[in-house]
């Protein structure tokens, strides 16, 4: 049974009050808050830890690039990447997939060809890819979602020909909370020989992923959605992938050798960690790692499933609220409207109650698209949050609603 009392001891922002009232903070899809040991890391690293990795010989140096390399070796274990060198640490999601798109895509992508992303995607996995398509002469193919939010994975042949380059698809939708069938959309595009580009920002949160089983060929997530710090991401990318991928940013630590003649790369991931990286985030990033790790991942799912389940029941008791997206095996984020109220309206009530939850498009005005609508509030879950928080969600959006009609 999960204690998420004795949990929420580890994360000190939750002690927080806002207008004098206890914080319920439901907007961990955005970003989520950070456990003390991770707080503490960075902290210990600017003050005992501070000198540039890969770079001297000096005692600091040598010690905080271990740790660098440590981290890369335990988030390559914790995401079932066969190597550390196939991942690569970035400043988020979005500079991993624009990695991805300008790299990769630059050199593999061409006039006529074509890229299907799907209509659920959070900005980070759709512009990256339209950009390019616009660049290249190349086609962006849409694969739609129905209005339950299920991603309608039987368009995908249709869709799919010997000139589609790249399958670009979330995990998880950040706003939907559909989980898409992976592993028939990765086993399809493969068949078309296409690669398949995944968005794990919220799917490496909820329930995690092992990246060699699934056979996906890159795989974006963000650090400050898995309880890390801001300013930092992760690229995995299969390692002949990543070999055969020419470098996206480039400057110092990327080099093997330069001259004004010609240069030539570090190997990889280091081919794709140009200047000085975020090496504090990364060893930060670690550490939350190494936080989850100490719990069963399965039962951390649980905990959020029955938190979203509660949340639907109680939500969809309130006369004229709609919940968008209620695909089968959806995971913990709930996307809903009241009829007649506006969502940035009901957001500001529930804020001053103490009650976080995003307002607006999340990033995914496609999604809006679908529904007609300009906004939703969404309420999303993490390990921390406990049914108390719930309730006063629903109880919250009942006032509210009160209050605006
Ligand atoms: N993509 C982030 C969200 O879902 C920012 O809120």
């Amino acid at each position: 049974m999960w204690n998420a009392a004795e949990v929420r001891r580890d994360f000190p922002i939750l002690e927080r009050r806002v207008y004098e009232k206890p914080l319920i903070y439901l907007d961990s899809g955005a970003t989520a808050q950070k456990p003390a040991c991770v707080i503490e890391t960075v902290d210990r690293l600017h003050r005992e830890w501070n000198a540039n990795i890969h770079r001297g010989v000096h005692y600091l140096s040598e010690e905080v690039t271990t740790m660098y390399e440590a981290a890369r070796e335990r988030i390559a274990r914790y995401i079932g990447a066969a190597a550390k060198e196939e991942i690569v640490f970035t400043a988020g999601a979005t500079a991993s997939l624009n990695t991805v798109a300008y790299a990769w895509g630059e050199r593999f992508v061409g006039a006529g060809d074509n890229i299907v992303v799907s209509e659920m995607e959070h900005h980070s996995n759709i512009i990256p890819w339209q950009l390019l398509a616009e660049r290249k002469g190349a086609e962006l193919r849409v694969l739609p979602f129905d209005d339950e939010g299920r991603l309608m994975t039987e368009k995908l042949d249709g869709l799919l020909d010997g000139r589609t380059r790249v399958v670009a698809v979330t995990q998880v939708s950040n706003t939907l909370g559909t989980r898409p069938d992976l592993e028939y959309v990765i086993a399809r595009a493969h068949r078309a020989g296409a690669i398949v580009v995944v968005d794990g920002c919220q799917g490496v949160v909820h329930g995690g992923v092992d990246v060699a089983r699934l056979d996906c060929d890159f795989y974006a997530f963000s650090g400050h959605k898995l309880y890390g710090p801001t300013g930092v991401g992760v690229l995995y990318g299969k390692r002949a992938l990543l070999e055969e991928m020419p470098p996206f940013l480039s400057g110092g630590d990327m080099v093997d050798r330069v001259s004004f003649a010609k240069t030539t790369f570090a190997p990889v991931p280091l081919k794709f960690e140009a200047g000085t990286s975020n090496f504090i985030g990364a060893i930060g990033l670690g550490e939350a790692v190494r936080y989850l790790e100490r719990f069963d991942s399965a039962e951390i799912e649980a905990h959020e499933t029955a938190l979203l389940v509660r949340a639907t029941e109680e939500l969809q008791r309130i006369p004229g609220l709609r919940i968008y997206g209620t695909a089968p095996g959806k995971c913990a984020i709930v996307s809903f409207n009241v009829e007649g109220v506006h969502p940035y309206d009901l957001g500001m009530i529930l804020d001053k109650l103490g009650i976080a939850v995003r307002t607006g498009h999340h990033c995914a005005e496609p999604v809006m698209t679908h529904y007609g609508v300009t906004g939703m509030c969404r309420a999303s879950f993490a390990l921390y949050n406990t049914p108390e928080e719930v309730d006063a969600l629903a109880a919250g959006v009942e006032r509210a609603v009160r209050m605006l009609r």
